[in-house]
């Protein structure tokens, strides 16, 4: 088992030249394990290639956008059929009004919709029209959850002001009280409280929502008049055929969506209610790429497969055999394992593992088996993935904790993404 990196090498190389830090983002050199790939050159269904040709089955799914299964037929036909029609156009095409219908008709709490490129540019405007509708300034966010990269939400400080984060006040996810202790911070200046669907934080364990807490919140907006706003950005879709509370049974006032709504194809989405359509309609938001019609074509039938298929069950069947059968290895290794989170967007963290030695050192073990698993963020599954795959995963799993007990991890991985963080 051994792999080459000449040619990622090579692309490392020439990207310090001419690509700040060799890379940015969550992209970043140096978050993941060292020796794993940072160019990849093909994906297909499960599968991705790395930038030398070496395969894995991939947990990553793109960060969020793969959910059926890379270069999908159904949804690249959709998607090139309206490619050689018109895609960026003076104006855009029919289809976005078919795709505002069909998000209207899946989403319960949705009586509109506005199409963006990324996540960030949803969430940007939720607050705007949230601060639109009340004519307030202040929101509340959960400590740690990431809502994109933009100034105000953005976890790296390097440039950014205190006014760029002004009018933000955090509580902590599933607690109640620190919930409504904002909320009395806030005063009369309640614009919007943001939440995750569930706490996908990286680096610490996920949790679901307390159904108490999302009950607590859309209370506490309507007694304000604030907005509630879930991010759906990176589970939309992977817990519900329908907003991600909808499981609570709450529903908020927008909702934002992205990575997988087109299958990968660049497009992202505002959803609101009634109450919000004014302010929606107030605002200025726009980019010279939002109206292309190709991906929102893409997205069509992204959602129609969804509607129609048992992708969302074949997932949950999918990630209960990963998380019994690694449960099952991990201890006859005489490992303990977190996963959290649904099985179908996992987390995993070892227990004696604070600067996650062990974490890095069983991924990199994993990838030398060719599974593409994540030490510290949390990971997807895709519905073109089969029980022959996770059965794969699990023989790798095997061995990477034989591994593991065999050699004592020397990293500290920990201190560098506190330097990269801070
Ligand atoms: C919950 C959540 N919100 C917002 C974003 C930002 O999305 P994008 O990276 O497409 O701007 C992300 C991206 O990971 C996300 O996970």
């Amino acid at each position: 088992m051994s792999r080459s990196n000449s040619k990622d090498q090579e692309l490392r190389d020439r990207a310090a030249v001419v690509i700040p830090g060799g890379m940015y983002g969550h992209q970043s050199v140096g978050l993941v394990p060292d020796g794993y790939p940072q160019f990849f050159s093909k994906a297909e269904g499960a599968r991705l290639w790395d930038a030398d040709g070496q395969v894995y089955i991939d947990y990553m799914c793109a960060y969020g956008p793969n959910l059926l299964g890379y270069t999908h037929p159904g949804v690249n036909a959709a998607y090139v059929r309206q490619l050689e029609i018109g895609d960026t156009m003076t104006g855009p095409a029919g289809v976005m009004v078919d795709l505002a219908e069909q998000f209207v008709s899946m989403v319960s709490h949705a009586d509109w919709a506005m199409f963006c490129k990324n996540g960030t540019d949803a969430t940007s405007m939720a607050m705007v029209i949230a601060r639109a509708h009340t004519g307030r300034k202040t929101i509340i966010l959960a400590k740690g959850a990431y809502h994109g990269s933009a100034p105000w939400c953005t976890p790296r400080p390097a440039g950014i002001t205190p006014q760029d984060r002004a009018n933000q006040i955090y509580c902590d996810y599933n607690d109640i009280a620190s919930l409504e202790a904002a909320v009395a911070q806030a005063g009369d200046d309640l614009a919007a409280v943001f939440a995750a669907p569930f706490k996908h934080d990286a680096f610490v364990d996920q949790a679901l929502p307390d159904p108490a807490y999302a009950r607590r919140a859309r209370e506490l907006c309507d007694q304000t008049g604030a907005l509630l706003v879930v991010d759906d950005v990176r589970a939309g879709f992977r817990i519900a055929r329908d907003c991600s509370w909808s499981v609570v049974g709450v529903k908020p006032d927008l909702s934002t969506w992205g990575k997988c709504i087109a299958n990968g194809h660049p497009i992202s989405a505002l959803l609101g209610a009634d109450k919000a359509r004014a302010a929606a309609s107030k605002i200025y938001v726009t980019g010279s790429y939002w109206y292309q019609a190709a991906p929102m074509a893409a997205a069509v039938e992204t959602l129609r497969i969804l509607r129609d298929s048992d992708y969302l069950e074949r997932l949950v069947s999918l990630g209960n055999r990963l998380r019994n059968g690694l449960a099952e290895r991990a201890g006859a290794a005489g490992f303990s394992m977190r996963q959290t989170g649904p099985v179908q967007m996992p987390l995993f963290l070892f227990d004696e593992d604070p600067d996650l030695r062990k974490g890095f050192a069983w991924s990199s073990a994993m990838l030398e088996r060719g599974i593409y698993v994540h030490p510290w963020h949390n990971m997807f599954l895709c519905a073109a993935m089969t029980e022959a795959d996770i059965d794969q995963t699990l023989a790798a799993a095997e061995g990477a904790f034989k591994h593991l007990a065999g050699v004592a991890p020397t990293l500290g991985p920990v201190e560098k993404l506190a330097a990269f963080f801070h």
